[in-house]
């Protein structure tokens, strides 16, 4: 493993000391490889003439090698032929010319692709000088990457979702302003456009607040009937289905109640977002039924399934992203339906979000034309659970 050239004992203590005091030599070593082994981040030692002399378990995983490397691979290697990445010979170059730190975002390609931050440490030997090795730490930043790349497109998306609407408010106000006020039956309808985008920007809003909570795990937790909330939003989404005729159904589980322990608003947002979506979703005289049930693993239940347009099974593995609506949503939609103004696309990455965060499952399944069925378990509440100092929101 990794060695480094070290004090004699007589000589003067090493940097270390003050921090963990003074070291045997051999205990030196051993806490070296030690933390080579442990850390989390690929360590490479490179000699002078560029050969590898060492690497520890990230290192190799990071170059798809399994740990202990094989003989022939990455150990004795150069560092090109070991990782076919020129940036980092150059890294190490570089550190060895000008006996300082070098360090650099590298990309990888291919099988292994991500983002890697490569520091080339020059080592010295006792006398100080510049030994032409070098120590190659690597950080995989590839999630830090993929949380970026997240990051820029839910700004784009937001920013797109925002300026529909509001492109919209401002052209008929416009409209209103250069004449149309004037005129009864126009002025009325436009402010109706006016009011349906303002409403869309409000849900936006409180989509965006809501997976921002959900997100950050904000809960509180209380001990409540499924059965009950069920029965309490379907009674609520039941004028929608009525408007949209379409038949609308709760088929409670027959004698036991479901005690759940979680947080109630949320929970009601995840059996609203999804009996409005089967609503949303399912041409006039189609049906949607809301069943809960107890599992065999002693979890809740709950499925939403309905007679609607159906979801292309290649978008089935889509549908939870954010911002994420299918185009036959899009035009299903906007088309006869003069209810809805059209979602943003974020109800289900909510019904994911909370589901998950209270150690529940989502799962969807759908035929396109034919319908689609979402199912979510919930753990119940525990009897032990409910003795407890917490606000219970329904006794
Ligand atoms: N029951 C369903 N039937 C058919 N398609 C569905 C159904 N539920 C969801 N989808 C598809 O998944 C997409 C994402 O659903 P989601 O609830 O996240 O967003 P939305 O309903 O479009 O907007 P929002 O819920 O934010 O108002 C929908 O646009 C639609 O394409
Ligand atoms: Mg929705």
């Amino acid at each position: 493993m990794i060695s480094f050239a070290r004090r004699e004992e007589s000589e003067t203590p090493p940097r270390s000391e003050g921090v963990v005091g003074r070291i045997s030599r051999e205990d030196s070593r051993s806490l070296t490889e030690t933390i080579t082994q442990n850390v989390s981040d690929g360590i490479l030692m490179v000699t002078a003439s560029g050969r590898i002399t060492s690497a520890n378990p990230p290192a190799c995983l990071m170059f798809a090698i399994t740990y202990p490397p094989q003989s022939g691979e990455i150990v004795g290697q150069t560092l090109l032929e070991a990782t076919h990445l020129k940036v980092l010979s150059d890294l190490c170059q570089s550190a060895r010319e000008s006996a300082d730190v070098y360090e650099a975002e590298v990309r990888r390609l291919g099988r292994n692709e991500g983002l890697i931050r490569a520091r080339a440490v020059p080592l010295f030997s006792d006398a100080g000088d510049a030994t032409g090795d070098v120590l190659l730490i690597l950080t995989d930043l590839s999630e830090l990457d993929r949380l970026r790349t997240v990051r820029t497109e839910f700004v784009a998306n937001v920013s797109h979702e925002l300026r529909t609407p509001l492109a919209s408010i401002r052209a008929t106000a416009e409209t209103l302003l250069t004449g149309a006020l004037e005129d009864p039956e126009y002025s009325h309808r436009f402010l109706q456009t006016i009011m349906r985008e303002a409403d869309r920007l409000v849900r936006l809003s409180e989509d965006l607040l809501e997976l921002s909570r959900a997100e950050a795990g904000q809960r509180e937790r209380g001990r409540f009937d499924l059965c009950e909330l069920t029965a309490e939003v379907v009674a609520r989404l039941m004028g929608l289905a009525e408007r949209r005729n379409v038949s609308l159904k709760f088929f409670p589980p027959e004698t036991i109640s479901l005690m759940v322990r979680a947080d109630r608003s949320q929970i009601d947002q995840v059996i609203f977002n999804l009996i409005d979506n089967a609503v949303k979703y399912t041409p006039t005289n189609g049906d949607v039924k809301v069943r809960l049930n107890l599992n065999d693993n002693g979890h809740a239940v709950l499925s939403v399934k309905d007679t609607g347009i159906g979801i292309l099974s290649q978008d089935l593995p889509r549908i939870f992203e954010r911002f994420w609506r299918a185009d036959r949503a899009r035009k299903f939609q906007s088309g006869e339906d003069g209810i809805h103004t059209g979602g943003t696309g974020l109800g289900l990455s909510i019904v994911k979000r909370i589901i998950e965060a209270h150690g529940g499952t989502v799962a969807a399944a759908s035929e396109l034309g034919q319908g689609s069925q979402f199912t979510v378990t919930l753990p119940l509440a525990s009897d032990e659970e409910s003795i407890g100092s917490e606000r219970f929101v329904t006794p």
